[in-house]
């Protein structure tokens, strides 16, 4: 299997297969998610959310993002990894949002970088693409402006709202971005959008005419019973199965059943004259 690039996942664009993307924050799910089949693993900064406790992404710092990057890359063998750059990384300005992004490349190991945001940022994906940096845009519900669009709500639901999304999608792919994500959205505005784009779109609650899908791997392996938004499907049920392989061993250490002799180490003769039994 060879490595995924920049180049092949615009190639599953135009000959019709689905990009098929997912977080992993650790080297342990990246190896077993890259193994499975991913094309792209992202470095998500919802990771702020599922790893750190927060309730939202904005906490997130850049050396925090480098240090799960770099595990993820040490686990991926073929998929493609991006990684998020966090909030505050990269809008101040053009200079420190290039430096960022350099760093999650040179320190996180990543393949590129995403950010979050329209037509207002094409300067700065133009400045990191200039630095051989690809950038993925990230476009509709953009967690890092919760407070801006006042929770997180579906967004491009009227006209005027979709017309920018339109043309903010445009302008991320003349400013060089290799792909975009476009989260919660309407499906039909999501259907446009990925035939506006000759880049490839990849969607969460964006609905099935996007190029790609990407979920938080927590999610669709049901990590939490609580988070059920209807956007995610859950394909797994660990949050049961990790609480039930839990309790057995509990009971196990109470009742004296674990650990037996399988899971215990002899002593060798001269030990035992140490240690007489
Ligand atoms: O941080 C994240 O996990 C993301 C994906 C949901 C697209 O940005
Ligand atoms: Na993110």
């Amino acid at each position: 299997k060879d490595k995924v690039t920049i180049h092949s996942l615009k190639r599953l664009k135009q000959i019709g297969q689905k990009i098929c993307m997912v977080t992993a924050y650790d080297a342990t799910f990246a190896h077993i998610l890259d193994q499975s089949g991913a094309d792209v693993l992202l470095i998500g900064d919802s990771l702020g959310m599922v790893i750190q406790g927060h309730d939202s992404t904005l906490p997130v710092t850049m050396d925090q993002m480098v240090y799960h990057s770099a595990a993820v890359a040490r686990g991926t063998k073929r998929a493609h990894v991006v990684a998020d750059l966090p909030f505050m990384s990269y809008q101040v300005s053009v200079q420190e949002a290039v430096r960022n992004a350099g760093r999650l490349i040179s320190e996180g190991g990543a393949g590129s970088v995403k950010l979050e945001g329209g037509a207002e940022f094409a300067d700065t994906v133009r400045a990191i693409v200039r630095a051989s940096i690809p950038v993925m845009g990230h476009l509709g519900l953009t967690p890092q402006s919760v407070h801006k669009m006042g929770g997180y709500v579906v967004q491009g639901r009227d006209e005027d709202q979709a017309r920018q999304l339109v043309e903010d999608a445009l302008a991320l792919e003349a400013a060089g971005a290799y792909a975009l994500v476009l989260e919660g959205v309407p499906m039909e505005l999501a259907r446009t959008i990925t035939q506006k784009l000759s880049i490839p779109v990849i969607g969460i609650g964006a609905g099935r005419h996007c190029d790609g899908q990407v979920l938080v791997c927590y999610d669709l392996l049901g990590m939490n019973p609580d988070f059920k938004p209807k956007f995610v499907k859950r394909y797994a049920d660990l949050h049961g199965s990790i609480t039930g392989a839990a309790q057995v061993y509990f009971d196990e250490v109470r009742q004296g059943a674990f650990p037996d002799d399988d899971h215990s180490f002899k002593a060798t003769k001269t030990l035992r004259a140490v240690a007489p039994a």
